[in-house]
This record gives structure tokens, C-alpha cells and sequence, in this order.
């Protein structure tokens, strides 16, 4: 899909309050690399990937933009703590596991929207094969099964005959079955059916030893030597169709294609966010930065330069796809990155602390707002919430506060607040079911103290 910037901003906005910069940076970002992807392959060689790196406070939204981006846009989206390559046991190459994990995103994203594709045609075949199972069409039919049929007497003469019928009394049966099926007066009833069994045994003990290509080829290798093993499970029929639909959605689609267009997808529209990347970067205080965390910059670097990966589906190159680092970058600055890598990052963009005004939009404007949320939350109770506007103007005006004399956290703040505030409503929901309760400053402003206690906010309440 490609969106122009000014579009990608406008959809953003839906539900993200404010960071106007990140958002129109991003944007950029995304643009550029559908504009180089239009080039000729010489031109395109000589320009370099305009990735993105967003600084700024916790809880401000870095996060979110991103995620919310490649949604929009309907890209494969990884999230990674750059720290993670610091840790013990990981070596140099591990970070190539990021773009493994991104193809899987991929294939996991293709194969369900060609899966939804043919839920149709997997229902109907599921639905056989539960048919298939209530009224075997041998001989040998299970006489249980004909106690699902609504004239069934239990009577064993009249089941024995059942089974005697001629192929299209048979057929009848089914039919009336398949009625009684689908007026869904079924779904509780127990059957037997045989579903595939795990593939790999004891490989899992296997997998902590790190080297990714040696657990391909382990697997690969097990995948043939294990021929496919069934089991017989008894299940209740809403199960079994759960069951079939998916065995059979399987089956219909063509899983070279899927590989096929999810290695295209994240080669073409992949986008790898790479978190904590300022605690990577050296400290800018005076001491020499940390070798190893200079090494995983210089171990992020190739991928982010471009590269071909192997994976176990096949070689996938990074050369399009869109970084976006983000940090705190409280200790370290990005100008403390190693140079190569600021150089693939040309777009940098400061995301703002979050102002009071911010917390009352982010808490009634975003489609999933938390008042919103809340609403939806307590209405499955019966309970109706009713949020005055002085109460949402309190609760900004609580968070923001809170967030000054204790930790800043952001946004994030908002959620423990609401959470406090109706913990009391929350826990007495089945009392309260039928009414509607009224939320105002009072409201907030009593609901709040305990929380208010511990800090010394309390001077601002009254
Ligand atoms: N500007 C904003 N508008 C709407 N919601 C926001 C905004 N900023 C943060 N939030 C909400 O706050 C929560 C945390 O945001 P997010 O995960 O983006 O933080 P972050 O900037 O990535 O922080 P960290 O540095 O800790 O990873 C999310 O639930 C998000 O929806
Ligand atoms: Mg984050």
C-alpha cells in the first residue's frame, strides 16, 4: 500500500495525540523508501535508506507510532530491544534472528489473510467431515452417533436398520444431520476425532544452544524422519469445526505461495523498530563506551546497511526495509552511535513530554481511548459510566502531577490512574448492574487520595 505522507499523518492521528514531528517523520520515511524502491537499480544502489530514529521520554509514544504505522500500512512489524544482544550467550550473528523473526511475522500475516480468504470453502469442508464423523458411511457406524438425530427412539432394531439403509435413505440422514448441525443444537455433543500429533519430539531441548541455522537444519532433518502421527482426541463438536476449519484452510492454501509473497512482503515493506537503541550507544560521560555494546551496533550495522539473510524459507535481503530506533537517549546522545550506523539513520526526530493538555485528549480522543475503553469495560457489567467533563480535566490534572513528583512515565500513567480510580466500581460491578454512576471531580478527587497520600500532591488537590 502506498500511502502519501500527508494520508499516513491523518490516520495516525487517529490515535495518537500530538508528536506531530515523529508522525510526519515517519511518514517521510516510509514514503522514501516507495520512492527508492521506484528507481532503477543503479540509482537506487547509490542511495542510501533514509531510516528514522525517534528519542524522547518513556510513555510518549514512540512505541505506539510505530506498531500503529505498520498497521496502517500492512507491513510486517518486528520489535526488538537492541540490549538484547548484549546479554550473555548471544553472539555476533544472533542479530540476524531479528530478520528471521520478521519473515516470520510475514508468513504468519499472509497465511492468515489467505486462510480468512477461504474460511468459507474450510467451513463447508468442516462441516463434512463432522458429518463424516457423526454418520460414518461404512458399515460400521457407531451407534451412539444416531442418538444425535432427532427421531432417534434408541431403540436397536430401528438403529440397526438405520445403518442397513440404501445409499440415498443414508444420504437423508446426513442431510437431516446436517440441519440439526447447523441449528447449532450439536455443539456440545462429544465426538471422537483424530487430529495431528506434535512433530518435533525432544527438539526443544535443543533450541537453547543458540546457533539458529544448526536448529533449521535439526528440524528440517526430524520433519522427515517423523512421518505425521495422529491421535484420537474427544472433542465437542464447536471444537471439532474450530478443529477441521483450520486443518482444512490449510489444506486449500498453497503454503510455496504464502513463503513466496511473505519473503517479497518483508523484503519490500518490513518494518524492524529497534528499541533501547540508546543504551547500546556509548555514554557520552567521559568513559570509553562499552566494547560489547559497541559490537552490537557494528553487528546491527550490516542488516541495517543491507544484507541477505538466510532463513529457513529462504534468503531475504534488508536492503528496503524501514528502521526505526528508538530511545530515551537520557545518558547517551545519538551523536555517541558509532558513525556508520548515524549514517543509515538521517532522519532524526525528538518526541515531546506529554503536557497536561495531551493526557485529557489521549484519555477521551484516540478510537481506542481509555475512557472509551473503560465505558465499553463496565457496560458488559450493566453498568453505565458517565465521565463529567471537570472529572477528565481532574484526571489529566492528577497524572500529569503525579507523573511530576514521582516518576515521569508518561501516557502510561493514565492507566494506573483510571485503574485506582475505579477499582471501587470495578470490584462492586454486580451490585451496581443496571445503574449508571456519574463520574466527576468529587469523584475523582475522593477516589484519588489514597494515591494522592503517598506523594506530596496533596497541597494541589484542594
Ligand atoms: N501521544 C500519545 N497519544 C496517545 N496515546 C499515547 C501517546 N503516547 C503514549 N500513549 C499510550 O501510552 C502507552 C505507552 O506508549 P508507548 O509504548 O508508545 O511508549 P514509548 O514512547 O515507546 O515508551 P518507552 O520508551 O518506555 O518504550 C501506550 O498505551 C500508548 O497508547
Ligand atoms: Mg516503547
Amino acid at each position: 500500500m502506498n500511502l502519501t505522507p500527508r494520508e499516513i499523518v491523518r490516520q495516525l492521528d487517529r490515535y495518537i495525540i500530538g508528536q506531530d514531528e515523529a508522525k510526519r517523520s515517519v511518514a517521510i520515511a516510509l514514503r522514501n523508501r516507495y520512492r527508492r524502491s521506484q528507481l532503477d537499480d543503479k540509482l537506487k544502489e547509490e542511495i542510501t535508506p533514509k531510516n528514522i530514529i525517534m528519542s524522547g521520554p518513556t510513555g510518549v509514544g514512540k512505541t505506539e507510532i510505530a506498531r500503529r504505522l505498520a498497521k496502517l500500512v500492512h507491513a510486517p512489524f518486528i520489535k526488538v530491544e537492541a540490549t538484547r544482544f548484549t546479554e550473555v550467550g548471544y553472539v555476533g550473528r544472533d542479530v540476524e534472528s531479528i530478520i528471521r523473526d520478521l519473515v516470520e511475522a510475514s508468513i504468519r500475516m499472509v497465511k492468515n489473510e489467505k486462510m480468512a480468504g477461504v474460511q468459507g470453502k474450510a467451513s463447508r469442508a468442516a462441516e463434512e467431515r463432522i458429518l463424516d464423523v457423526l454418520l460414518p458411511s461404512q458399515k460400521k457406524m457407531d451407534p451412539n452417533s444416531l442418538e444425535l438425530l432427532p427421531d432417534s427412539t434408541g431403540d436397536d432394531t430401528e438403529k440397526t436398520a438405520l445403518v442397513k439403509q440404501e445409499p440415498d435413505s443414508m444420504q437423508n440422514t446426513r442431510e437431516k444431520l446436517r440441519l440439526r448441525l447447523r441449528s447449532g443444537k450439536l455443539e456440545d455433543s462429544v465426538i471422537e476425532i483424530e487430529v495431528d500429533e506434535n512433530r518435533y519430539p525432544g527438539v526443544g531441548v535443543l533450541s537453547g544452544m543458540g546457533n539458529e541455522d544448526m536448529m533449521i537444519q535439526i528440524q528440517d532433518a526430524f520433519g522427515n524422519i517423523f512421518p505425521k502421527q495422529t491421535r484420537k482426541k474427544k472433542v465437542t463438536v464447536r471444537d471439532a469445526r474450530r478443529i477441521f476449519e483450520q486443518e482444512e484452510a490449510q489444506k486449500i492454501i498453497d503454503m510455496d505461495e504464502v513463503i513466496d509473497e511473505a519473503l517479497t512482503l518483508a523484503e519490500q515493506d518490513g518494518i524492524v523498530f529497534l528499541d533501547e537503541i540508546d543504551k547500546v550507544a556509548g555514554s557520552g560521560m567521559g568513559q570509553s563506551p562499552d566494547v560489547s555494546r559497541e559490537g552490537v551496533q557494528r553487528d546491527i550495522l550490516p542488516i541495517v546497511e543491507g544484507t541477505t539473510v538466510m532463513t529457513k524459507y529462504g534468503p531475504v535481503k534488508t536492503d528496503y526495509m524501514l528502521f526505526i530506533a528508538a530511545g530515551a537517549f537520557h545518558v547517551s546522545k545519538v551523536s555517541d552511535l558509532i558513525p556508520e550506523l548515524q549514517g543509515r539513520f538521517p532522519i532524526r526526530v525528538e518526541l515531546k513530554s506529554l503536557t497536561e493538555d495531551n493526557f485529557r485528549q489521549i484519555l477521551t480522543q484516540p478510537e481506542n481511548a481509555i475512557i472509551k475503553q473503560q465505558i465499553a469495560l463496565m457496560k458488559t457489567e450493566g453498568v453505565d459510566l458517565d465521565f463529567t467533563d471537570d472529572a477528565i480535566d481532574e484526571i489529566a490534572r492528577m497524572s500529569y502531577l503525579i507523573n511530576q513528583s514521582e516518576e515521569n512515565i508518561g501516557a502510561r500513567r493514565l492507566h494506573t490512574v483510571m485503574e485506582k480510580l475505579l477499582e471501587e466500581i470495578s470490584f462492586h460491578a454486580e451490585d451496581l448492574c443496571g445503574q449508571t454512576i456519574t463520574v466527576d471531580r468529587a469523584f475523582v478527587q475522593q477516589n484519588l487520595t489514597d494515591m494522592i497520600r503517598k506523594t506530596d500532591l496533596h497541597k494541589y488537590i484542594l
